[in-house]
């Protein structure tokens, strides 16, 4: 998964990439550990004790090679047949009914608004049920399992009762010929029974196997590169560059400067690409067609953590984890110091506000950042970016929840930071454009 970020996990359902990595991962350690282990006890006791039962005479150990087959193969098989993609369902449908239950948990204040609380409530029964019932299902099945090997087992048992109580009445084996062929089948079920209960979850491991081998043998978008020889920072371009995401065309023939101690503003429509073209600045997707250059060198050619390290990127929505204010922006730079963090965050019009906090830096931020507005929360994704301090600052609508106030002290903060280096800013705002020195404006993935 690691090597598919971001783009190939961008559109995938969460839900299953979750249940991927946990339940079909358990189920394939249980194969391992659980599984294979005794299935090799299972056939090396059984083919002693066919040796040893039919020491006494041929029929009786081809009847406890029958029985163990019987039990050991054949019922596990037909059983997995039988039960087939219950496995499947329920997990496809248990993991359906943690997404839905998070959405809605996220989604409270527009059910609310909307007034669509039944709706939901009605939804979220109605997986509830499809999964109650599958579950259902499979526990009848593992019932019938066990009933139906229980049943296998008596009836083999019984066999070797009248066989072996056949040869003893013609004479042809003495009695323990009778007795001890029969303790010994009657108590070496164990490891037969063990392969019994497998048939449940026979085809789900297998089904799983496939779900994790899927994505490892996914191609990433994008190759990580290593073992080029590092660049020293001089601006960047984007020479003709064409993108689709797969279907249209977002961006159709882009050439474009960023120069070095320059700030270039991009403005236009929403949708029309801005953000994309960060994305393939990033090296996040790869274009179509043409090339982007930072420092006169293909970004092909660049090793990714050195790219990487040479640019900056604010994403359009700032993302948060649940942790200290510190430590959210001290991930733009593991190693920094606390002054270097009050610094960035004076940049960013930050700090004001975080000495207002009861614990100052040190306050825990709740999940997704749901413990502060929309502008504290892009103020930080701005203190990163200032942290990083990278050469190449790519910053997607850094202020369009800010107010004129810390507009102001950020612009001002920019213009400072341009110096030996490039910013690039998406904006809406003309306001923040003002600071621009070249400003391009996009229409439906063109520059004009
Ligand atoms: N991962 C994706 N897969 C498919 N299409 C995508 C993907 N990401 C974006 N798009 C589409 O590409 C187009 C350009 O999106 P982009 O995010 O670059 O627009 P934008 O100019 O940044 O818009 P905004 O101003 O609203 O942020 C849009 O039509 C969008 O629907
Ligand atoms: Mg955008």
């Amino acid at each position: 998964m690691r090597k598919l970020c971001p783009a190939k996990l961008e559109g995938r359902d969460k839900g299953d990439l979750i249940s991927l990595i946990t339940s079909d991962v358990e189920l394939l350690e249980v194969f391992y550990a659980h599984t294979i282990s005794p299935i090799c006890i299972a056939i090396l006791t059984e083919l002693v004790m066919v040796t040893f039962i039919g020491s006494y005479h041929w029929s009786l150990g081809l009847l406890a090679l029958a029985a163990y087959v019987s039990v050991g193969v054949i019922l596990p098989v037909i059983i997995s047949k039988i039960s087939g993609t219950i496995g499947d369902e329920i997990r496809s449908q248990s993991g359906g009914l943690a997404a839905y239950v998070l959405e809605s948990i996220r989604g409270l204040d527009e059910t609310i608004q909307y007034g669509n609380g039944q709706q939901r409530l009605e939804g979220m029964n109605k997986k509830t049920n499809e999964l109650s019932l599958s579950q259902g299902q499979l526990n009848k099945l593992t019932g019938y399992n066990i009933a139906i090997a229980n049943t296998f087992i008596l009836v083999f048992d019984t066999a070797m009762l009248l066989l072996s109580a056949y040869l003893y009445s013609e004479g042809i084996t003495d009695f323990s010929g009778f007795i001890i062929p029969l303790i010994a089948l009657m108590s070496s079920f164990g490891p037969v029974t063990a392969l019994a209960n497998l048939g449940t979850t026979l085809e789900n491991t297998i089904a799983s196997g496939g779900r994790v081998l899927d994505i490892i043998e996914e191609k990433p978008e994008t190759e990580e590169i290593t073992g080029k020889q590092s660049v020293k920072y001089s601006g960047a371009d984007c020479d003709n560059i064409i993108f689709s995401y797969g279907g249209e065309n977002v961006l159709e023939n882009i050439t474009i400067e960023f120069p070095e101690n320059k700030i270039v503003g991009i403005i236009g429509r929403s949708g029309c690409g801005k953000s994309t073209l960060l994305k393939l600045m990033m090296r996040f997707w790869k274009t179509s067609s043409g090339s982007i250059h930072v420092s006169n060198t293909d970004i092909e050619n660049i090793n990714t953590a050195d790219l990487r390290n040479m640019e900056s990127y604010m994403t359009q929505e700032t993302q948060l984890f649940k942790d200290t204010i510190a430590n959210n922006i001290r991930i733009a730079k593991l190693d920094s110091t606390d002054e270097e963090i009050i610094t960035a965050c004076k940049k960013a019009s930050l700090h004001d506000f975080i000495m207002t906090l009861p614990d100052g830096y040190e306050t825990q931020v709740g999940e997704l950042g749901e413990t502060l507005s929309g502008g504290e929360r892009q103020r930080i994704g701005l203190a990163r970016a200032f942290l990083h301090n990278a050469d190449l600052m790519l910053l997607d609508e850094p202020t369009s929840n800010l107010d004129s106030l810390n507009e102001a002290v950020i612009l001002r903060s920019l213009k400072e930071e341009s110096a030996g280096k490039t910013v690039v800013l998406v904006s809406h705002r003309s306001s923040t454009l003002r600071i621009a020195d070249i400003v391009h404006s996009m229409k439906n993935g063109r520059l004009s």
